[in-house]
């Protein structure tokens, strides 16, 4: 089998961030999420990936490279324009020629991995077999309709989407991995855009239903996340910082405190600090005066100097100085300065990008 991993899209319910970078890239627990992606479809013992991209190639082709460090071999492939996970398959068509592929969305996190998954595939071989998670909130997902194991129809957002503007008919969401055959193809150039003008990989499924192919379903109970949204990252990191191991590289002086499980790189300074794992702090970073609660990821070269931060991710060579109350639930990009000044007049003063959203005290 071949492995095909979406990493393109336009990634607005993560701007600003994604105004600079792919939402692929963001770390979890100090790695890129599409980091996951590529050790999930290896581990299942592919080792021949396609990797779509869009704007952000570049970017990801540097993060990326050939492959080598996982043991397998990535080829790019662009696609025009965002325009929907059943065009993105339409897109590497050339690549994916007669084999059947596990495709899998570079923004989803799958706790307990594919390998079985992809071995039932192997084996029963059905035209296509989907992975479904039940959920809360089933209106913000593709949702399916089963008979016993059977898929008897799938609907994207039920209840925002115009076409199907019922409640959701169940709780099943559909997950980010998928397995197809090449009928898939046939599917994907019989189906039309969609009301948000996306060829909607769902229609596509829908299409192999209707004209009687093997659908099959698998229900998953580990955890799974779509980290495409700032609450679903923040827990994303939650998730995956709960299965860390203590690592202390940096130095740590006799006037701070480490609780539960923290790993610290090497150069880091902690000086008269608190940290209170589940917490990462990448290298070369600066905690003084500090106090790092559960759940916090910090990137290589940032600084939390007199401030207090929890649950929340901040990215390379950020910094909190002095700030006086605690960050909690936030995501802060690369080389950003939050900091308490004592000049007069007394006033918030931001340079902040796009859809940027700030709560102060
Ligand atoms: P989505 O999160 O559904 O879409 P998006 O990335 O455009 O984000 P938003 O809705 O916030 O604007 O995409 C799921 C994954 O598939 C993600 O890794 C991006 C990728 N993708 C493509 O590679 N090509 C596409 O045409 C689309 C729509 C998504």
């Amino acid at each position: 089998m071949k492995g095909l991993i979406l990493s393109g899209g336009r990634g607005t319910r993560l701007r600003p961030l994604t105004y600079t970078s792919a939402k692929q890239l963001v770390p979890v627990a100090n790695k890129p999420i599409l980091f996951y992606a590529i050790e999930c479809v290896r581990d299942a013992g592919i080792t021949d990936i396609g990797i779509i991209v869009g704007d952000t190639r570049e970017e990801i082709e540097r993060a990326c490279g050939t492959g080598d460090r996982w043991g397998v071999q990535l080829t790019y492939i662009p696609q025009e324009a965002p325009l929907g996970l059943a065009h993105a398959v339409k897109t590497a068509q050339p690549f994916l020629g007669n084999t059947p592929f596990v495709m899998y969305l570079g923004d989803n996190l799958v706790r307990d991995g594919i390998t079985p998954l992809v071995r039932a595939f192997e084996r029963e071989r059905p035209n296509a077999q989907i992975l479904l998670a039940h959920v809360k909130n089933p209106q913000d997902f593709g949702v399916a309709e089963l008979e016993g194991d059977r898929v008897v129809a799938l609907v994207e957002k039920p209840g925002q989407n115009p076409a199907a503007p019922d409640p959701p008919r169940s709780d099943l969401a559909l997950v980010g991995v998928y397995m197809f055959d090449a009928h898939i193809f046939e599917a994907v150039d019989a189906i039309r855009p969609s009301w948000r003008n996306e060829y909607e990989i769902t229609d596509a499924i829908q299409y192999l239903i209707q004209k009687g192919y093997d659908v099959r379903s698998h229900i998953i109970t580990g955890w799974w996340k779509d980290t495409g949204k700032l609450d679903d990252l923040l827990e994303a990191n939650r998730l995956i910082l709960e299965s860390i191991e203590t690592c202390i590289e940096g130095d740590v002086d006799s006037g701070s405190r480490l609780l539960g499980r923290v790993v610290i790189g090497k150069g880091t300074r902690v000086r008269r600090s608190e940290i209170r794992g589940p917490v990462v702090i990448g290298e070369n970073c600066v905690i003084e005066d500090a106090y790092i609660g559960p759940f916090t990821s910090l990137h290589h070269g940032v600084r939390i100097i007199n401030s207090e931060v929890e649950h929340s991710i901040i990215l390379e060579n950020s910094s909190a100085l002095n700030i006086g109350s605690r960050l909690e639930d936030s995501l802060i990009g690369k080389n950003v300065l939050v900091r308490r000044e004592e000049r007069r007049p007394r006033a918030y003063r931001l340079m902040l990008g796009d859809n940027s959203e700030v709560s102060v005290l």
